[in-house]
């Protein structure tokens, strides 16, 4: 199948090399997202099935020959991409389900033969998670061929635990011109590999290749994140033997093959953590519907310790948080159960207007304080002292023009402009696409003034 054949929802546009700029955006082009502040939030809003989940479930449809169907796949920008990746390795697509916002899409994914184990550096460059083919392909066809991703916004984020631990499966692993070739044309054969620290990426990738390596895999130190158990829970299902997820050490034992299987997606618990963020620094009172306080751990307890209300509900659960409520708070950044550095920025936001100070230090990514200057642009009082960030709480912020440096920092400025006086208008929308499932009719629809302004086409 050649990315053409994809379903319409799921195919790049093709472009000019004059658009060339702006294909790493799924459909938000050069859109903005206008936000006039000071409305409270009331209504409900329904959490969407979790992007970091997807990404690794779907390259998962290679070790099979049979169909994997997924459920509650969120439409992203970042998922368009990695169906255009499968799509070139040879897996047919077919999809139901366009209609509301609630239900995601179902997907289904058939990889009954693989033509070429070559992920081409303009699709990988897009997007880092496309190196989650690296493990299926090897365990599968004995080969692949993946570019490394290049530079990053939030850091180098290099590969060496992936290609590491591909080698101790037995594989030949080598670098030739951008690209990591690997080889293991008699199959893959387990061993312990102990990470020396915790990778999610790195954990999915080695996980998955084990399910089809001869005998059994240790992985020490592995991500405990709940993306990776949904995987696990998802490849038990298609056949592969696996125990110790969301402990540190997870077992593999191979498989000669897998099968077809449906899987629903685990909610997005870093959408779930950014909206009940909004309704921090907005206020009011929204239902998060499918959304759990248990999938987000830490975080509720931060929030609640920042002052905001957390309740369960029948269908999720409930926050709510009145004008003047909101205590600063020191958050460190950690590997799950910890506090998830994909909700640093968006935390920054909500006690830039909290009561008192609060200190934020990142320990996953250098250079993950894009949205600082951004935020200080918009009033916020913010010191950085290397790793960490010391926030002083303001009465107000005011709107201004801000600019998204990437997915995360994105939204955090969404955030502030919900708490801001007057218009903010964030550019260089398609970061938020990436990630954020129709984001500006979420909050509209509880009676936030946001809108995105199209870019001329
Ligand atoms: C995943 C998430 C991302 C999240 C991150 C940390 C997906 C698709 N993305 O990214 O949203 O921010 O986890 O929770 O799930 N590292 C190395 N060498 C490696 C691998 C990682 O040095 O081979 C470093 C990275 O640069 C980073 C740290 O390890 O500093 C953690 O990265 P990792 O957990 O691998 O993140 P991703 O899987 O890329």
């Amino acid at each position: 199948m050649t990315p053409h054949d994809l379903p319409e929802d799921l195919r790049l546009a093709t472009r000019s090399p004059a658009q060339a700029a702006q294909d790493a955006i799924g459909r938000g082009g050069m859109d903005q997202i206008r936000i006039c502040g000071g409305r409270p939030l009331r209504g409900e809003i329904r959490i969407s099935g979790a992007k970091n989940a997807a990404l690794p479930l779907m390259a998962a449809s290679l070790l099979t020959d049979e169909t994997l169907t997924l459920t509650g796949v969120p439409h992203l920008a970042d998922i368009t991409t990695l169906a255009n990746l499968l799509a070139q390795h040879g897996v047919g697509f077919s999809m139901n389900g366009e209609g509301a916002v609630s239900d995601g899409r179902e997907i289904a994914l058939t990889a009954a033969i693989i033509d070429n184990t070559t992920a081409p550096y303009d699709l990988v460059r897009k997007m880092r998670a496309s190196a989650l083919v690296l493990g299926p392909l090897v365990a599968r066809c004995g080969e692949a061929r993946v570019s490394l991703p290049g530079g990053c916004a939030i850091g180098t984020r290099p590969l060496d635990l992936h290609i590491k631990g591909l080698q101790q499966l037995g594989a030949e692993v080598g670098l030739d011109n951008g690209y990591i070739e690997a080889r293991a044309p008699k199959g893959l054969t387990g061993a312990e590999i102990a990470f020396p620290f915790v990778s999610v990426g790195a954990t999915e990738n080695l996980m998955m290749a084990a399910c089809l390596a001869k005998g059994e895999t240790r992985l020490v130190n592995a991500a405990r994140e709940p993306e990776v158990a949904d995987l696990a829970k998802c490849l038990i299902a298609m056949g592969a033997d696996i125990s110790g997820t969301g402990t540190d050490t997870i077992v593999v034992r191979g498989a000669d093959r897998l099968h077809g299987a449906h899987h629903h997606i685990v909610a997005d618990r870093i959408e779930t953590g950014t909206y009940a963020m909004a309704v921090g620094v907005a206020g009011g009172n929204v239902e998060l519907v499918g959304a759990s306080l248990e999938l987000i751990g830490v975080v509720a307890d931060t929030l609640r310790a920042a002052g905001l209300e957390l309740e369960a509900t029948d269908r999720g659960f409930r926050v709510a948080c009145e004008p003047g409520q909101l205590t600063g708070i020191d958050v460190m950044t950690e590997p799950y159960p910890g506090f998830p550095t994909d909700l640093q920025a968006q935390m920054m936001a909500l006690v830039s207007v909290a009561n008192g100070a609060s200190m934020i230090t990142e320990t996953i990514f250098e250079n993950r304080f894009m949205h600082v200057p951004e935020l200080a642009r918009m009033g916020a009082n913010i010191n950085l002292h290397g790793a960490s960030a010391m926030i002083r709480g303001v009465p107000q912020l005011t709107g201004a023009p801000v600019m998204a440096t990437d997915l995360r920092a994105s939204v955090s400025l969404v955030l502030a402009g919900l708490a801001a006086s007057g218009e903010t208008t964030v550019g260089r929308v398609y970061h938020l696409d990436r990630g954020y499932e129709r984001l500006e009719e979420k909050l509209s629809a509880c009676g936030a003034e946001v809108e995105r302004i199209k870019a001329a086409r």
